[in-house]
């Protein structure tokens, strides 16, 4: 047999990996530290029980749109929903991205906003954020000039530097924009955790779309379910592309009962962002730089031993951070997401042993 060959573009590339090992406290995928309240777990079950399974799940997904667009105070034909955020962002690059057409990011970012793009074909240019990743406007502006994207790709909060945009980053770009036939796609996987947003900017006549997830804030990273709000003209063309019955029933189902605890889940997310406090002014003890965070997370670099080394001596107290440390900018570099407040404790309890 001869072995089908793969797409050329595709041949050389490494997938995305986010390696996983057995430890007691797993700091390391940006996961909430909290399981859905349990009444929700008994909404789902529910749900299983009524479920007609024979039958095709409503393919529009409606009830569950109109439940987060009542959230956001939109209309359903602005939400449009994925199996987790990063298909609603294929689903955004297979209809607007593709072979001959560009995405820009802005590095050090999500991984996949390039791995995405890439695989439906897109041509990714890269421009660089400032040393302490922060975005550099001037730098935004050269790429848009220098090569007129079809998709241009912010993330705020970033991950993983964990930095949010200052507000009036997306009218700025916007601005930039003004003309051009250029799609701005705004990653809020971690808008609950941040103080600003750029959802109120969302409007028919703007060329922009912002994504979210309930990975992060509805402690359903297991469910894969993400969505985005934009233009209803936008969410009608990813709806063209998106495979039919793309969201099964029971997804459905889970997003609508979770959307029914925005009180909990409200006090989940004030829980992490106490907590990163408490975080980031305990590491101001400790010989490290870190870097100040909107996110669930935080980027830290230790100043007296190696990023690969405090990962392992880590890895040794069955604690588990990112390994950033190769990435390129990020050298030395690891990136912790806010636990419990015992995996918290535990985590300062290492590094203070381990850094002295
Ligand atoms: C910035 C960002 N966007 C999107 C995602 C994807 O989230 P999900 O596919 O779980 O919705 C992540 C996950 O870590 C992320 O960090």
């Amino acid at each position: 047999m001869q072995r089908p060959a793969i797409r050329d573009d595709l041949a050389l590339r490494a997938g995305y990996h986010s390696p996983q090992l057995d430890v007691e406290v797993r700091l390391n995928t940006n996961e909430a530290p909290a399981s859905p309240p349990a009444a929700f777990a008994e909404r789902v079950a529910q749900a299983a029980r009524d479920m007609e399974w024979n039958r095709y799940p409503d393919r529009q997904a409606t009830a569950l749109r109109a439940a987060l667009a009542e959230r956001y105070g939109r209309s359903v034909g602005e939400v449009f929903v994925g199996n987790g955020s990063n298909e609603v962002l294929q689903t955004l690059m297979l209809t607007f991205g593709g072979v001959g057409r560009t995405a820009a990011v802005f590095e050090p970012t999500y991984a996949l906003h390039s791995h995405i793009s890439k695989t439906a074909g897109t041509t990714v240019v890269e421009g660089a954020r400032r040393d302490d990743f922060s975005l550099d406007l001037d730098e935004v502006q050269r790429v848009i000039e220098q090569t007129d994207p079809n998709v241009l790709f912010l993330c705020s909060p970033n991950n993983p530097s964990g930095l949010i945009d200052p507000p009036d980053t997306v009218d700025r770009v916007l601005e930039m924009l003004a003309g051009s036939h250029t799609l701005l796609v705004v990653d809020e996987a971690y808008g609950q955790f941040a103080p600003s947003s750029a959802v109120g900017r969302i409007d028919e006549d703007t060329a922009m779309v912002v994504s979210r997830t309930f990975s992060k804030t509805w402690s359903m990273a297991s469910a894969r379910l993400g969505y985005l709000l934009g233009p209803s003209w936008i969410v009608d063309e990813l709806f063209k592309v998106i495979l039919p019955y793309h969201l099964d029933g029971m997804k459905q189902a889970a997003g609508l009962a979770a959307l029914e605890f925005g009180d909990e889940m409200d006090v989940r997310v004030a829980q992490v962002i106490e907590e990163r406090g408490r975080l980031l002014t305990a590491f101001e003890d400790l010989p490290v730089t870190t870097w100040n965070s909107a996110a669930s997370f935080f980027l830290f670099r230790p100043e007296t031993m190696g990023g690969d080394e405090l990962w392992q001596a880590l890895v040794d107290r069955s604690i588990l951070l990112r390994n950033c440390a190769s990435w390129p900018g990020l050298e030395g570099c690891l990136r912790v997401t806010i636990g419990t407040p015992e995996e918290n404790d535990r985590l300062l309890a290492a590094l203070q042993d381990i850094l002295g």
